[in-house]
């Protein structure tokens, strides 16, 4: 058996991930031998490669688009967190062969509020969240786990909105797609989990100007880094995080159990990811 840990993100297309990067700053700045590859995986064949990883000394793998939910279902044993999100991005390996699942999205995403708008309490007030996908969903565990007291959910296909207010419970509501001018007044936070803004993707248009100038605002894009969301809601007078930070923190658990290290998430890791 190879001593030397081996791990990867496993998905289709996965050429732009940016994990190998990050990973690979931590391996080299902890001096650790160990080595994180992309892995790209052809349609059916997710659960043979899991297994033969598993076999040839891969301690675990990220899992991303379009194996989230299906990892979800090969693996032995799931954290509840997973279940609830119904998809995993953190597999650990055990030395027989079986297969943790794990999702550390919304742990990503709580860690790089925490980090960047240290002074921000979830209690405090509704959060709006834009958009119904994966994403979302393990935002809105994470919301719920912290004590945000109600969301507001909104989504271009409603009834995917509609969906997991009924799967999440009664502090979730579903409101109409945007501009959301009078939704926005009353929001303590303002989550994007929509593509728009992405580079090569409209902007997301919502009346940014009539929220409180106490609101925190994030969005999951992180390419650009500011997208014109988050710009709108700086020049407002608002706190405004953006997603890279989420990517960077998600990681944190898996280096760790892979690798043995707890890593910090750093200015000169953000650097080396974004260069
Ligand atoms: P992810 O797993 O990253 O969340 P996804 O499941 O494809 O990805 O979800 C993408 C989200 O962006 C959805 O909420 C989608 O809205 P729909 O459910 O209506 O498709 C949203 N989205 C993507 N392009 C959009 C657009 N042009 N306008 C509005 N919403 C858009």
């Amino acid at each position: 058996m190879n001593k030397i840990p081996l791990a990867g993100v496993i998905g289709s297309p996965i050429a732009h991930s940016k994990s190998p990067d990050l990973h690979g700053f931590w391996l080299r700045d902890y001096a650790i031998k160990g080595h994180y590859i992309p892995i790209d995986v052809p349609q059916g064949e997710l659960a043979e490669t899991l297994a033969r990883l598993a076999r040839i000394g891969f301690v675990g793998a990220n899992v991303t688009i379009p194996y989230k939910e299906e990892a979800l279902k090969i693996a032995d044993d799931v954290s509840d967190h997973a279940k609830r999100i119904g998809a995993a991005n953190t597999l650990v390996f055990s030395p027989d062969g079986k297969i943790y699942a794990d999702n550390t999205d919304g742990y990503g995403f709580i860690e790089n509020l925490r980090q960047n708008a240290p002074d921000w309490d979830p209690t405090s007030g509704p959060a709006l969240v834009l958009g119904a996908g994966g994403a979302s969903r393990a935002i809105l565990v994470a919301l719920l786990d912290a004590g945000v007291p109600k969301i507001l959910l909104s989504n271009r296909t409603k009834e995917r909105a509609n969906v997991l207010a009924h799967e999440f419970g009664p502090k979730i509501e579903v409101i109409d797609w945007a501009p959301l001018t009078h939704t926005l007044p009353d929001c303590a936070m303002v989550v994007n989990t929509t593509s728009l803004g992405m580079t090569g993707y409209p902007a997301l248009e919502i009346a940014v100007e009539t929220l409180p100038q106490t609101a925190l605002v994030t969005d999951i894009v992180y390419a650009p880094l500011k997208t014109d969301l988050l710009k709108r809601a700086e020049a407002h007078g608002c706190t405004s995080v953006d997603g890279l930070g989420m990517l960077l923190h998600q990681a944190v658990p898996g280096f760790e159990r892979w690798f043995g290290k707890t890593p910090d998430v750093t200015d000169a890791l953000r650097a080396a990811v974004l260069a």
